[in-house]
């Protein structure tokens, strides 16, 4: 008989740990957070059970939470009261985001990299990730003027890695030209290089109350497409970036592996909003083990090639983590 036997190394939990291929840490796991404008207190997101639009306040003790637990950073999306055309929330100094952002650094900002969404459509009344032409269509030189505006308000308010998600070309370079010109050359950029357009976005779109009508097949990428999101990761590195992403996670574990193959530079995933509430929807119906379920769909990522994911399980699995030691 063939002596090869599988097995023995599976037979006890101290064997399976000593040989296991992937690690998820908490120092691998990003918290995304939400912040409102003028809410008196924390509102929660229907289709995302146990994750909130934070009030300033709850928003500094789940910062002190997210640090307590040991994640690696919070990633930061405001929600603002008013919107227009061009967004100026989100380039103005007091608005929500920057707001935020000015809290995280202060609170939190030696134990955790304190990240921002830059991106137009959680300021837009039209809600598109950027200006519109007269036709209608997103403008992207002109919106690639506002990412510049805005990612020095940013780099001010004391982010240290900023999150381009909004799938313009060049945008990597001309936001790094801009921050460059004024001095923040220690400012970072992650680059979401290849940004699908998902459904999976569906639950967000209630977290930042997003006015879109239609969709971003303009200007994220199709689903359809693996080597496109290869493309575009290199694109995102020869224009500056320090990390660059694939968004949605699960759906897309091969762009990533093919990503995190060729990529010389930190390779991320989002583990996105419809992610989340799949696996928490079922857990509520005893259909699978929140837990299990939560921790193997990490695992999952970290082994297709991401070296940190963006959660919003960050801190629960980062005490879980902690606890199975
Ligand atoms: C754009 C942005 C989106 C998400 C993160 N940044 C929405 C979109 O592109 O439609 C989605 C994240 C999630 O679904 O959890 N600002």
């Amino acid at each position: 008989m063939n002596p090869v036997r599988p097995r023995r190394l599976r037979a006890t939990p101290a064997f399976r740990r000593l040989v296991a291929e992937t690690r998820v840490a908490p120092a691998e796991l990003v918290l995304p957070m939400f912040v409102r404008e003028g809410a008196a207190e924390p509102v929660p997101i229907r289709s995302m059970p146990g994750v909130v639009q934070h009030s300033t306040d709850s928003f500094r003790s789940a910062l002190a939470a997210a640090a307590e637990a040991g994640v690696g950073g919070v990633m930061l999306f405001g929600v603002p009261e008013r919107r227009d055309a061009v967004g100026s929330g989100a380039t103005d100094p007091d608005g929500i985001l920057n707001v935020a952002t000015r809290i995280a650094a202060e609170e939190v900002g030696d134990a955790l990299v304190v990240q921002t969404d830059l991106c137009l459509d959680e300021f837009t009344d039209h809600g598109h990730c950027g200006v519109l032409a007269d036709d209608g269509s997103v403008d992207n030189d002109a919106t690639l003027l506002r990412y510049r505006e805005m990612a020095l308000v940013q780099a001010e308010s004391g982010s240290q890695l900023l999150g381009l998600s909004g799938m313009m070309d060049h945008q990597v370079a001309a936001v790094r030209e801009a921050l460059d010109g004024r001095g923040y050359t220690g400012t970072a950029i992650l680059a979401y290089a290849g940004k699908y357009a998902s459904a999976f976005y569906g639950p967000f779109r209630e977290a930042v109350d997003s006015q879109l009508k239609g969709d971003r097949r303009t200007y994220q990428l199709d689903p359809a497409n693996r080597r496109e999101g290869v493309r575009e990761a290199a694109l995102d590195e020869a224009e500056g970036a320090d990390i660059v992403m694939v968004k949605p996670a699960s759906v897309y574990l091969d762009v990533l592996a093919d990503v995190a193959a060729v990529s010389s530079i930190p390779v991320w995933a989002y583990q996105v909003s419809g992610e989340y509430a799949m696996i928490e929807a079922a857990a509520a119906n005893g259909w699978i083990d929140r837990r299990r379920a939560v921790l193997e769909s990490l695992v999952g990522i970290r082994r297709a090639g991401a070296g940190a994911v963006l959660t919003y399980w960050a801190v629960e699995a980062a005490r879980w983590l902690a606890e199975e030691r």
